[in-house]
């Protein structure tokens, strides 16, 4: 594993060895064991969107395994005045261990690992939120035993999230029900590779998705970048697309609840089922932190 770029590119076995690892670090993180894995190192965290929990937990992470971050912001850094990626990625290269970037288009990040000569994260793009869903498994590790035996539910908008989700579900083995309104589906390639998996299914209807399931997983309606569709999205997922009472009636009863955040109550997720599930929600949000140490330890640490 060379780079972090989408969950496609990772096999069952590095996820999986991913997810042990950053189990690894929290408890050491929680223990007060120092870690220095990667003293001497730094980290670029060029972001060309808002963030509260990727830039703050990456920084954190850094400092905790004895190195440093930089905040870049692409208002500041001559991309945002159009330096080409390609160069960019060429002089960073020659200063940084390492490049976390949030973007737009997931063919910057692939750019800039394709021009750069060290290890590039993808901290969220359109496409896909790996970092993000790392950290999801290792929540749904924490709360259910096996992968094998889980049923996982997104509902909601086929963004970035619903791509990783689908992606590392299906990898780590358990099954994935997605519900998404006509003209809001995941991105076809993830649809492609999700229909080698008989665990796969793709509906509009939201409790059709959800029954059964052990895990109910939603997003934002509108992402960042979207802002101006966000009325529109709002009455096409209005009054459906929503995990409330009526959906976790379709679940387990036992079933667990997961957002990304930042969440919009009383849209996609109910302010009772929300804060019914605060303690899953953010653990999930803690165990970024966890999770990408463990890929900048991966990726970043010596190989000797
Ligand atoms: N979930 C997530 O990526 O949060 P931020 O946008 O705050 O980084
Ligand atoms: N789908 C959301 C996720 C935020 C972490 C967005 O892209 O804005």
């Amino acid at each position: 594993m060379k780079h972090l770029l989408k969950l496609l590119d990772l096999s069952k076995e590095e996820i999986i060895e991913l997810l042990d690892l950053a189990d690894k670090l929290k408890y050491e993180t929680r223990n007060h064991i120092p870690h220095p894995l990667l003293a001497g190192k730094t980290l670029g965290m060029i972001f060309q969107k808002a963030s509260t929990r990727t830039r703050v937990s990456f920084e954190t992470g850094m400092y905790q395994l004895g190195g440093h971050a930089l905040f870049l912001s692409s208002n500041d850094l001559q991309i945002g005045r159009g330096e080409p990626v390609q160069d960019t990625a060429r002089v960073l290269s020659r200063y940084l261990d390492g490049i976390m970037i949030r973007t737009f288009a997931q063919k910057e990040v692939e750019d800039l690992a394709q021009y750069g000569s060290i290890p590039i994260i993808n901290g969220l793009t359109d496409f896909c939120h790996p970092c993000q869903v790392l950290a999801d498994l290792q929540t749904i590790r924490e709360y259910k035993v096996d992968f094998d035996q889980l049923k996982m539910c997104y509902v909601g908008d086929g963004n970035n999230m619903a791509n990783s989700l689908i992606v590392g579900g299906l990898k780590v083995g358990m099954q994935v029900s997605a519900a998404c309104p006509e003209g809001y589906h995941p991105d076809p390639q993830v649809l492609q590779f999700a229909s080698a998996y008989q665990g796969f299914t793709l509906t509009d209807d939201p409790i059709a998705a959800a029954k059964n399931a052990d895990i109910l997983v939603t997003d934002v309606w509108a992402s960042m970048g979207q802002e101006g569709e966000a009325e529109k999205r709002r009455q096409v997922f209005a009054g459906k697309y929503q995990i409330n009472a009526a959906l976790m009636g379709a679940a387990k009863k036992d079933a667990m609840v997961l957002h990304c955040l930042p969440a919009h109550r009383g849209e996609e997720i109910t302010e009772e089922v929300f804060e019914g599930h605060a303690a899953s929600i953010f653990d999930e949000a803690e165990n970024r932190l966890h999770a990408q140490k463990a890929v900048l330890v991966k990726l970043l640490g010596s190989k000797a």
